[in-house]
């Protein structure tokens, strides 16, 4: 076996956003293309010699190929040795869960998460730390920075691992170890949550459906859901992983995932509808005839964690995503615990998670997570909701509707404009920039402006600002509209504008949200001028 040094140069765009590199798939097989990408983190991170890194992915098409080509990259960079999920797969919690347990020094997750996946769809690589969170800015800044001045790369020339293959094998001097990609993160879930309760619940009767989507959950589910809990067989549907997700798009919201929607708004729907994403750590929540927005999903789990043996001390803190509801906060505020407000992209959690300064942690883009690891999991909320419905024993639209009226209700929606005009949309962006500084106290579509500004993140923890996150606007209503630029989209911008309105526990809880969110709406095309500015006011997908 040999290393082969290979000349490379500079491939423009390899700046990671909100959560690694997402491109076309076909961009990522072109020559080079990830190879320089994972050079470049290589040596951001000071190189690879002598470290321990985690591999694995959602199974989407150009999962496997990638795998082979950075354990390769690893061993001719000087790697010790390399964990690996059999036949590729590893859920995104589950590779940080596998991080933090082997104590490696980082891992390659390869999704695009709930973008479709396929030759001519999205694929992503994303590089997490130690603590087995998605690195920070300043480490995705370096590996940007060394993207911009590559020469060379360094690659094992040799055959193919068999990655089928459970156990130990060498790849030149480097160990990789195929690991299941199940087992240690169901242990980790069965220290966390109450499992007899569980399984009594569904020994007394409880139906549930899980859609796994065709992506990386199936296995998962199947494991904990049907083999461990003792759900009825079919409870897991879609849970063979597929390199295109069967066509479908992986995104656990009421648009994406409609069969199971309309199946819990019927007369045959079971207790509780879940599903989760390409990578498997988004979740969407379902009872009877009752969505559960992931902001209220967020604030009902920390306001019952406590019902559920990893959570029973309480919890040290709360923090979201600056989009994501004030619902948590509510409940923060009743527990007298901190809560954090934080710029959209997990990674942001992990300092506060690392510093013992919070325990839950969520964004409206259905994503909820704890300390356990340091991503967010779809599963492991599925299984908190679980725990809590096994000890409460009232149904999920009572629990919601009992958490309405404690703490009042936060009506929200989000309204995404896809594929706009990058142009275009940073004009819309910087037009309402520049006119932040004199909102306050003026009306706007008949809603007073209680303040306004573009979020600035000031890190608790570690001092570092991020600057430009969104701009948001409070109302005197209780309402707040925000605006922001997704940072995974492939193609084009894509505006996501998000919606909120107040309404106390004495106040309206059962209304319909688009009709609560109306004025609030209205203020926020007006203030931003979006229909002159980007040609439409009617948005791709309303969640
Ligand atoms: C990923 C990140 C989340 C983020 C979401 C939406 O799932 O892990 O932290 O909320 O993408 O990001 P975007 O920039 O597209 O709004
Ligand atoms: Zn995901």
């Amino acid at each position: 076996m040999s290393i082969e040094v290979r000349q490379t140069s500079p491939i423009e765009g390899q700046k990671p956003g909100t959560s690694g590199l997402r491109k076309k798939t076909r961009v990522f097989m072109e020559p080079n293309y990830l190879e320089n990408f994972i050079q470049a983190t290589f040596d951001a991170i000071g190189g690879a010699a002598g470290k321990s890194f985690v591999v694995g992915g959602d199974g989407r098409y150009f999962n496997k190929d990638a795998i082979q080509i950075i354990l390769k990259m690893a061993a001719a960079n000087g790697a010790a040795h390399v964990t690996v999920g059999q036949g590729g797969i590893l859920s995104t919690p589950a590779a940080s869960h596998l991080i933090r347990l082997g104590k490696a020094d980082g891992g390659f997750i390869l999704s695009a998460s709930h973008n479709p996946g396929g030759i001519d769809e999205d694929f992503g690589v994303k590089y997490n730390g130690q603590n087995g969170g998605p690195a920070p800015e300043g480490l995705t800044a370096k590996i940007f920075d060394a993207t911009l001045n590559i020469k060379e790369l360094k690659i094992e020339q040799s055959a193919d691992l068999d990655l089928e293959v459970l156990g130990q094998q060498s790849l030149g001097a480097m160990q990789v170890n195929v690991v299941d990609p199940v087992h240690s993160y169901q242990e980790l879930m069965e220290t966390l949550f109450d499992f007899n309760a569980i399984r009594e619940m569904f020994v007394g009767g409880f139906s549930m459906r899980f859609d796994a989507m065709h992506a990386v959950t199936g296995p998962y589910a199947h494991a904990i859901l049907e083999d461990a809990l003792g759900a009825a067989k079919g409870t897991v549907v879609n849970g063979v992983p597929l390199e295109d997700f069967g066509k479908g798009h992986p995104d656990p919201n009421p648009i994406w995932a409609k069969d199971l929607m309309d199946l819990m708004m019927s007369d045959t729907a079971p207790d509780i509808g879940a599903a989760s994403d390409g990578d498997g750590d988004r979740n969407m929540i379902v009872g009877k005839d009752a969505y559960v927005t992931p902001s209220d999903s967020l604030a009902i789990l920390a306001a019952n964690a406590h019902l559920a043996p990893a959570y029973a001390k309480g919890l040290a803190g709360i923090a979201r995503s600056m989009p994501t509801s004030g619902a948590s906060d509510r409940v923060a505020e009743k527990l007298g615990i901190g809560s954090y407000e934080t710029p959209t992209g997990w990674k942001f959690f992990g300092n506060l998670l690392d510093a013992g300064k919070v325990t839950l942690c969520g964004e409206e883009s259905a994503g909820t997570g704890s300390d356990h690891v340091r991503e967010k999991d779809g599963l492991w909320a599925v299984l908190l909701w679980l725990n809590i419905l096994a000890v409460r024993k009232q149904s999920v639209k009572e629990i919601v509707t009992d958490h309405w009226q404690t703490f009042g209700r936060d009506y929200y929606s989000r309204y995404d404009f896809e594929a706009v005009a990058s142009d275009k949309a940073d004009a819309l962006m910087s037009a309402l920039r520049g006119k932040l500084a004199d909102l306050a106290g003026q009306s706007v579509a008949g809603l007073t402006v209680k303040s306004a500004d573009d979020f600035s993140y000031n890190d608790p923890v570690d001092g570092s600002v991020s600057s430009n996150q969104g701009v948001r606007v409070a109302f005197e209503t209780g309402a707040r509209a925000v605006f922001r630029l997704s940072g995974t989209g492939t193609e084009g911008a894509t505006l996501r504008l998000y919606l909120e309105q107040y309404s106390g526990s004495d106040g309206a809880i059962d209304l319909d949200p688009q009709d609560a969110l109306k004025d609030v709406r209205n203020a926020a095309f007006a203030l931003s001028d979006m229909q002159a500015m980007i040609g439409r006011v009617e948005p791709d997908v309303i969640t």
